[in-house]
């Protein structure tokens, strides 16, 4: 349905008063005071001293407050099957593409994604890189054969944000941020599906969607403890890490994510929540990801609770200009992610994202590496630009936008050959 003119005036001019009252601190002088929780002090006040008992004790309970407190806790997955559809060489012969129907939850008339899955020519398993994409598989390249994405996609039409169809203008229009040739050049798959095949992202009490699927009986909606929009794309990239396991071509020991901002967020969870995820890499994931929410800079919890309700669970809420009184920050986040590496990328102008707070996460997450026996984050000063500290916590800030660069997408596979050993 069309908005009539005037109501989509109405909605253009309310827009920007849209959280207006809320400041935005962009001045390190001006943030508050506040103290970090220790990710190695037990909830009972023990001190977390070995391996052990960061595995049974304290891991498990930051894993339980991120989900329900901030994320909000996802159902237990059922077995997905998949259909492929098609497959062919791709750049020349240098690799080939498979395009899947992936069944989310095994059944074919249940929620499904389009799965893209390149591959270098290798005569061996391939470490693969998983990523969902903002605009639809159709955006990633000028390939005329890949259907446009079927579910919602977001553009600036004047029908409001629910019914919007992607059209073939749209086509290649994210190419800049996926290298795919590079990246087989290099010796690593891409496996990439459009989130919003997972969940539609707008607020619309998670009617659509994966969520729908496993929703209780006699629960409209999640419930306050329960999985928002970023737990369901987690959860979509974590069905992505089961198909990946079923592909002989794919080394099953070296399955990288990576995300961009919200997805960003979404890769962090992901490689949190699932383990199979040998490799995590945000790149400008901001608040809510890497950035540490108690410093406010930037975009703060009440900010983006306000903007993107859907995104979080209802309980994450109660931190709304309260981010002191959660029990969890976002360098714990990165510490359930130990030892597997992990890669944090900010960029120099997206000050919306706190390239700051980023780096502070990695570091205060460095002792729960050092006590598993790897080695943490590098250094302790912010890097100068474009110098990749590739040590299990990497840190990159490159200049420029809030944006993925080919840079960032060399950095990513510099930091998977360190760390995964190459080829
Ligand atoms: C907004 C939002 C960020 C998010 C970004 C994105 O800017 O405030 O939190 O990371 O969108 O996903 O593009």
């Amino acid at each position: 349905m069309r908005l009539s003119s005037s109501l989509f005036f109405a909605l253009i001019l309310a827009m920007p008063l849209y959280g207006q009252d809320i400041k935005v601190l962009y001045d390190e002088a001006e943030l508050p005071q506040f103290t970090l929780p220790d990710p190695l002090i037990a909830k009972d006040g023990t001190k977390i001293t070995t391996a052990e008992a960061w595995e049974k004790v304290r891991r498990p309970e930051l894993l339980e407050l991120f989900e329900t407190e901030v994320y909000g806790k996802a159902p237990a997955p059922l077995p997905i099957s998949s259909r492929l559809l098609e497959e062919r060489e791709v750049f020349g012969g240098k690799g080939t593409l498979r395009r899947v129907q992936l069944f989310l939850t095994g059944k074919e008339d249940g929620p499904q994604a389009e799965l893209l899955l390149y591959l270098p020519k290798s005569d061996k398993p391939v470490p693969v890189v998983a990523a969902l994409n903002f605009k639809g598989n159709h955006t990633l390249s000028d390939d005329p054969a890949i259907p446009l994405a079927n579910a919602w996609v977001r553009n600036n039409a004047e029908d409001g944000v629910k019914n919007h169809k992607a059209s073939e203008e749209s086509r290649g229009a994210a190419k800049s941020r996926w290298p795919i040739e590079r990246i087989l050049d290099r010796g690593y798959g891409l496996a990439t599906v459009y989130y919003g095949d997972i969940d539609p992202d707008f607020d619309d009490d998670f009617q659509n969607g994966i969520h729908g699927a496993f929703q209780k009986e006699g629960e409209a909606k999640p419930a306050a403890d329960e999985w928002g929009s970023i737990a369901g794309w987690a959860f979509g990239l974590s069905r992505i890490a089961d198909f990946l396991q079923q592909q002989d071509a794919v080394d099953h020991d070296r399955l990288i994510v990576m995300g961009h901002s919200r997805l960003g967020k979404t890769s962090l969870w992901a490689g949190a929540t699932d383990p199979r995820f040998a490799l995590v890499i945000s790149n400008n994931s901001g608040c809510g990801g890497a950035a540490l929410s108690r410093r406010r800079f930037g975009e703060s919890v009440r900010r983006i609770n306000t903007s993107f309700p859907h995104w979080f669970c209802d309980n994450f809420l109660e931190y709304n200009d309260n981010e002191d009184a959660c029990p969890v920050d976002q360098h714990e986040l990165i510490a359930l992610i130990a030892p597997r590496p992990v890669l944090i990328c900010s960029a120099e102008d997206d000050r919306w994202a706190d390239p700051h707070g980023e780096f502070l996460s990695g570091l205060y997450a460095d002792p729960v590496y050092r006590l598993l026996g790897t080695d943490g984050l590098a250094v302790d000063e912010m890097p100068p630009l474009d110098k990749l500290i590739d040590s299990r916590i990497g840190y990159r800030i490159r200049p420029g936008k809030h944006d993925v660069t080919p840079s960032d997408w060399e950095a990513y596979l510099d930091f998977a050959d360190k760390q995964l050993g190459g080829k």
